[in-house]
């Protein structure tokens, strides 16, 4: 099968277009075509070596996949082949682990593209208990762009942040891959939703998702609008995508006993902030990471419905990962980027 293959770390070039043996689905598996691999922030990390180096190499990077189910391994029922099935971005590996909640503290816990190959390929192996069918409707290419930023997204405000309907809530970077998410979540979840922005194609994007109050913080301070915007209180949850210089802001634009739930650190991994405006106010700050299958359940009963759709900015065929990688570097996509592994 073809696969864009990490030989090295590196810059975007070290994503390189191969030939690699195609998976046998074991027991309990399934083999699926990969119809359509999403593009996430976390696989740029990973190609750079940032987040870690313990990546057996080579390796293929994706953790989102649409496809159809090619090959059944020995035991599995419930799935056909040609169905058209999406693979829960992270499992447990290990068959007494599969009800570990969060499924993120199950000893084996495996997300495709970091602890093992992922979708970045023509055909990914998975245990069929997390092999979900695609009934959205939609063409795979949209699909792709959901399982990863759906799944954290419901995970971060439904179970993290307890967001619930009439709660005011403030997602940073609204037009990002996440925040776009988020907005649609939770307005699905019957909350009001600021969010911030830095230019003005991005506030008309976040405006396009539902917001209630797009913030350019360009020309505006985000806490004393969203003070203004809570009557003084401040918002119930932050989830603040950015980390860096922006989550002091986070934490003040939070009311008091409010929950700000770390979910990413595009604006850097090192913070600084006054611990008295954390505990003087007994606010909490919360972390997130991955999601569970019932995340993913939940999110696409939403687009079922209706009330959240994927944001494809764009796809591009496989063998153009590299291309993929310096869009998403040079922060020049609104939702999210897909990859065609068996387009020409
Ligand atoms: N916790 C989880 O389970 C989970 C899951 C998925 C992703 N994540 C993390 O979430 C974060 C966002 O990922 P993504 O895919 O949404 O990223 P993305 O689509 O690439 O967007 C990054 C956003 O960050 C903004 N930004 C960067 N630096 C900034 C700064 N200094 N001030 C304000 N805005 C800034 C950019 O705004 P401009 O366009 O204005 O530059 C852009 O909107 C990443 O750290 C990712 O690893 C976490």
């Amino acid at each position: 099968m073809k696969a864009a293959v990490m030989n090295e770390f590196g810059d975007a070039d070290v994503l390189t277009y191969e030939d690699l043996e195609t998976p046998k689905p074991r027991a309990g598996h399934v083999l699926v075509k990969v119809l359509a691999a999403g593009v996430n922030r976390l696989d740029h990390y990973l190609r750079e070596g940032s987040v870690t180096r313990d990546i057996p190499l080579p390796h293929v990077l994706g953790a989102d996949a649409a496809g159809e189910v090619a090959e059944l391994g020995e035991g599995v029922s419930g799935l056909e082949t040609g169905q058209r099935v999406i693979v829960v971005p992270g499992f447990p590996l290990d068959e007494a682990d599969y009800d570990i909640r969060p499924a993120l503290t199950a000893p084996s816990f495996a997300l495709p593209g970091l602890h093992i190959r992922g979708t970045y390929a023509q055909y990914i192996e998975a245990p069929a208990r997390f092999v979900v069918a695609d009934d959205t409707g939609l063409p795979p290419e949209q699909v792709a762009t959901l399982p990863v930023v759906l799944a954290t997204s419901v995970h971060a405000l439904k179970q993290v942040g307890g967001v619930k309907a009439g709660d005011k809530v403030l997602v940073q970077a609204g037009a990002s891959g996440s925040g776009s998410m988020q907005i649609q979540v939770a307005k699905a979840l019957g909350a009001e939703v600021a969010t911030t922005v830095r230019d003005a194609a991005k506030a008309d994007f976040a405006k396009s998702l539902g917001a209630d109050l797009v913030i350019n913080t360009r020309k505006e301070d985000p806490v004393a609008r969203v003070k203004d915007w809570t009557g003084g209180q401040g918002a119930d949850v932050v989830i603040d995508n950015l980390g860096g210089e922006v989550l002091a802001q986070s934490i003040d634009a939070a009311k008091a006993q409010g929950v700000i739930v770390a979910y990413g650190f595009a604006a850097g991994p090192e913070v600084r902030f006054d611990i008295r405006s954390l505990f003087f106010t007994k606010k909490q700050l919360r972390g997130t990471m991955a999601s569970d299958p019932e995340d993913l359940e939940w999110g696409l009963e939403q687009v079922r419905a209706g009330h959240i759709r994927p944001l494809l900015d764009r796809s591009l065929p496989l063998r153009e990962a590299a291309e993929a990688h310096r869009l998403i570097a040079a922060g020049r996509v609104k939702g999210n980027l897909v990859l065609l592994p068996w387009a020409a």
